[in-house]
């Protein structure tokens, strides 16, 4: 059963927001509304979230994410739809059953993860657990774990004046992570951060997933931040969910033309990985020529060296250690230039080993075989 699971969400603001949801099931848009003077901040939301994961959802300011957080807290009633957390329907629950879910099962973490000044670090880390009503020893135990794994094991009795800048964030984050809940949903948790903060913070937040596994719902407007964290990331526009799919999804065959938009300042080299890039090996090629061998999950920025130093494709092994494709060098610079079209991104048997048909978005596709001219849109049987 997945964790989370959002199904047609809808959130409309202002007048008549069913009718509103009426419209925008027929098709309407959310500059239609605003004529009526209503806003349509989330629109036919769906989606799960397994446990264990990081779901983040990404968009620019205005698109809906904390909208659409709110409600999967039953903070803010969906004007449709369904929320589920572990199969239970939250628009169903009572208030006082919401309340209690909220309390105990789901945690929010804000911006700024404010200490307190005259409380030790330790004190800080377990203030999430105390406010549960954990007894001390329990949440000492745990405070003390969460503040290891976050790397500041020594700091316990030390005052948060006595930290700098980005301890004193990781331990706000060792405390926010270290409370009773397996749902932690966290709105541009690492936005107000200066950018070295920001990445440790990411680091610390991935370090201390390995171990504590909670489920985790992050929003962002950052897409490089959503690449480094998220398990999975859906794309939001104008209320609506464009895209989901892991980092590798949304780089390699966006969605559309806005998705790819926001891919182009995304550092490929380290998102992307040999098994997302690799082709068919050509005829009579022997791994043993290789300048190296790699596994399918390894970030293509570890196949420069290699394919600098031969004309031989580097080989790249499956999870039963066997060779399940090779990465040219033409191949390994063509996508960190280019956006990859759908249809060219999956191992193309014919492939000759040369750089594959690499298209840029704004381009116009060439078809195999027919050629009538411009075409608007690849399109088999056009
Ligand atoms: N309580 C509210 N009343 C009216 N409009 C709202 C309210 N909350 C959010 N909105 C509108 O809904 C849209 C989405 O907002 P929000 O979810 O905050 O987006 P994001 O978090 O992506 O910046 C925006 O146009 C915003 O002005
Ligand atoms: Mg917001």
């Amino acid at each position: 059963m997945s964790r989370l699971e959002a199904e047609d969400l809808y959130k409309v603001f202002g007048r008549r927001p069913d009718e509103a949801v009426e419209k925008l099931r027929r098709g309407a848009d959310r500059e239609e509304l605003r004529a009526d003077g209503t806003t349509a901040a989330v629109i036919d939301a769906s989606f799960t979230v397994e446990p264990g994961q990081i779901f983040v959802v990404m968009g620019l300011s205005g698109s809906g994410k904390s909208t659409l957080l709110r409600m999967l807290n039953g903070l803010l009633e969906p004007t449709a739809g369904h929320v589920r957390f572990d199969g239970e329907d939250l628009t169903q629950l009572s208030p006082r059953e919401l309340r209690e879910v909220r309390s105990k099962k789901i945690s929010m973490v804000f911006q700024h993860f404010a200490l307190f000044p005259h409380r030790s670090v330790l004190e800080n880390a377990a203030y999430g657990l105390e406010v549960q009503g954990v007894p001390r020893a329990e949440r000492e135990k745990r405070a003390h774990e969460a503040l290891e794994l976050a790397g500041l094991k020594g700091w316990e009795k030390s005052f948060p004046d006595e930290l700098s800048g980005g301890m004193q964030q990781r331990v706000g984050l060792a405390r926010a992570l270290a409370t009773d809940a397996d749902l932690l949903l966290m709105d541009e948790s690492f936005s107000a951060l200066d950018p070295l903060i920001r990445r440790d913070m990411q680091d610390q937040l991935l370090e201390l997933q390995k171990t504590l596994k909670k489920t985790i719902v992050f929003i962002t407007h950052d897409l490089n931040e959503a690449m480094r964290l998220g398990d999975r990331i859906a794309v939001m526009r104008d209320g609506r969910i464009v895209q989901i799919g892991t980092a590798e999804d949304i780089l390699v065959t966006p969605a559309n033309d806005y998705v790819a938009s926001f891919t182009q300042d995304v550092d490929r080299a380290r998102v992307l990985t040999a098994g997302a890039i690799m082709s068919e090996p050509e005829q009579g090629y022997d791994p043993s020529d290789a300048p190296a061998t790699v596994t399918a999950g390894t970030p293509i920025i570890d196949l420069f060296t290699p394919c600098s130093t031969s004309g031989v494709a580097v080989a790249v092994t499956g999870e039963d250690g066997e060779l399940a494709g090779v990465v040219t060098r033409a191949r390994l610079l063509a996508v960190l230039g280019e956006t990859i079209t759908a249809q060219d991104s999956a191992p193309d048997a014919e492939n000759d080993g040369a750089a594959p048909g690499l298209v840029k978005q704004d381009a116009v596709p060439a078809q195999r075989g027919e050629e009538d001219g411009p075409v608007e849109k690849v399109n088999a049987d056009a």
